[in-house]
């Protein structure tokens, strides 16, 4: 695929083994063998404290925040891998969205770096469902609260605990084609929007 979209993976678990983070892992590998630029990026490489309205104000965002968002913005393209913590989104992906959404540069208009990215967003749980619930709060956060685009197609991995083979693919094919269009129709989409 000819492609000028470059695409961002990240998970919303810094955990060793997270099933997220393979997720996100894998969605680079395919994009990088269908032809798309992009890059796997690992929370637990940006840790930052809880947001704080005190400390935001004596210390400004954090330095990882700063540097997080100058990786957003080498992308067009951004993959989330959603962690399902109790029907929602883990704290984690909640307090670095929040804290991205603190940081501007002057004269920056608020929000740049999500309104001009296009999103999708996905799941990997041990649970029947995959995660898909995490989705619904995602979508809520990335769209009303920071007026992303987000790709109405998502995609999950029930039982995630055994859905890996050991190369780090998807041992259900028909799973992983799927999930290899929605990273093509993402690139597509940066491409498009973006250039
Ligand atoms: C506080 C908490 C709440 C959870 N709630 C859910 C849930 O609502 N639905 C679900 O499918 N899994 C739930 N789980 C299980 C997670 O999906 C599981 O721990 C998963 O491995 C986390 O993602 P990770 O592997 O990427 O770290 C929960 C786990 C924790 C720690």
């Amino acid at each position: 695929m000819t492609t000028t979209a470059k695409l961002l993976f990240f998970a919303g678990s810094a955990r060793t083994g997270s099933h997220n983070k393979k997720l996100a892992q894998l969605g680079a590998m395919i994009a990088e063998v269908n032809g798309i630029p992009a890059t796997f990026l690992d929370l637990g490489d940006y840790a930052m404290p809880i947001y704080n309205g005190e400390l935001e104000a004596s210390e400004g965002p954090p330095e990882n925040a700063k540097k997080l968002k100058t990786v957003l913005e080498a992308h067009t393209g951004v993959f989330i891998a959603s962690p399902e913590y109790n029907a929602s989104i883990s704290p984690l992906l909640k307090n670095t969205l929040d804290w991205l959404s603190r940081v501007r540069a002057k004269g920056e208009a608020p929000l740049e770096v999500f309104k001009t990215r296009v999103f999708a967003v996905g799941s990997a749980s041990p649970g029947g469902m995959g995660g898909l619930r995490s989705l619904i709060t995602l979508r809520h956060v990335l769209e009303l609260g920071l007026g992303a685009l987000v790709l109405p197609d998502q995609f999950a991995v029930p039982r995630a605990h055994d859905a890996f083979g050991e190369d780090g693919h998807l041992t259900n094919k028909e799973a992983q084609e799927r999930y290899k269009l929605l990273i093509q129709k993402l690139a597509r989409a940066a491409h498009v929007l973006h250039g």
